[in-house]
């Protein structure tokens, strides 16, 4: 790979993410260090964009002729209305985007967050979601990505619980209308699932973020070994995480999904590949 250092001129590329708030986001990081990698002349920046401006900011961007967004917390669901197209059927049930693409002026809405989730599921846990059990905890927009990923690649039974169970619900009827062959069940308590064999317990509630957090279940609860993974990601272990590596489970943090996700969505824009999700992780695991 070539290392290129050139200065910000007339012909850098503009890249970016929008989110609110966004000061906090790794991905300016990680998407900068690719583009000096491989030479790329472009500079990937943060945004932050109250929601109400969110048609106006995409409407810049087209009009301004940035290459290629990400979209974060809140907006992800909203912008979906304002791209002009979203290629796979699958972003468009899933209802949500996080990735941008301006191509002379024609905004291409994806959501690379699913199959990011699946190939992290895969290279740091092995596991294939392919007829397993699940268990997802969580009902918000991360949950319901993970859900809508897990029966997409053929998981056999997802059960969802949420603090606030009526969510749980509506998350899981929803899954059930898209999913014919998934059983989608609402977990109303832990206890029901002490005879049950679960392969995979996935964390998407925003239990751990904060260094202190409980955590939002005890795997004690399980007779068997599921691999964990959580989605959240930072400096610190959550309490999910520290309790199933005391355990010897199989765990893995959300770091591996934030460079799978932000890969595919490099991807979409250079149309490279090589090496990138793993210089991503890296970079990431520093
Ligand atoms: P995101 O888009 O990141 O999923 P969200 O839609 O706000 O964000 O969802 C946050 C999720 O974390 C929800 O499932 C939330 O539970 P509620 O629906 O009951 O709010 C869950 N959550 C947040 N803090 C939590 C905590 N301390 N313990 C357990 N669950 C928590």
């Amino acid at each position: 790979m070539t290392e290129a250092r050139s200065p910000i001129d007339a012909k850098t590329d503009v890249y970016g993410i929008l989110g609110h708030p966004v000061r906090h986001s790794l991905s300016p990081l990680i998407h900068n260090a690719l583009f000096q990698k491989l030479g790329i002349h472009a500079v990937y920046l943060a945004f932050d964009v109250a929601p109400e401006r969110l048609e106006l900011a995409l409407e810049g961007a087209r009009s301004l002729g940035i290459k290629g967004l990400n979209i974060t917390v809140p907006h992800k669901e909203a912008a979906l209305n304002f791209v002009d197209e979203v290629p796979e059927d699958a972003d468009r049930n899933i209802g949500a985007i996080n990735t941008v693409v301006n191509k002379n002026g024609v905004l291409y809405g994806y959501n690379t967050d699913g199959p990011g989730f699946l190939l992290a599921l895969r290279e740091e846990l092995q596991v294939n979601p392919q007829g397993k059990s699940v268990v997802v905890l969580g009902a918000g927009g991360a949950a319901r990505g993970v859900g809508f990923s897990l029966a997409n690649a053929g998981a056999e039974r997802v059960f969802i619980h949420n603090r606030t169970q009526d969510r749980a619900m509506g998350l899981a009827e929803y899954l059930e209308k898209h999913f014919s062959e998934t059983e989608v069940h609402f977990l109303e308590s832990f206890d029901l699932l002490k005879r049950e064999k679960i392969d995979l317990v996935v964390n998407a509630t925003a239990a751990g973020l904060h260094t202190g957090d409980a955590s939002p279940m005890d795997l004690k609860l399980f007779s068997g070994q599921p691999a964990v993974y959580d989605l959240i990601y930072g400096s610190h272990e959550t309490a999910l995480l520290k309790q199933a590596r005391q355990m010897g489970l199989r765990c893995a943090d959300g770091r591996g999904m934030l460079a799978a996700q932000a890969a595919l969505s490099f991807a979409l824009w250079t149309g490279k590949t090589q090496g990138v999700r793993e210089t991503m992780l890296e970079m990431l695991k520093k």
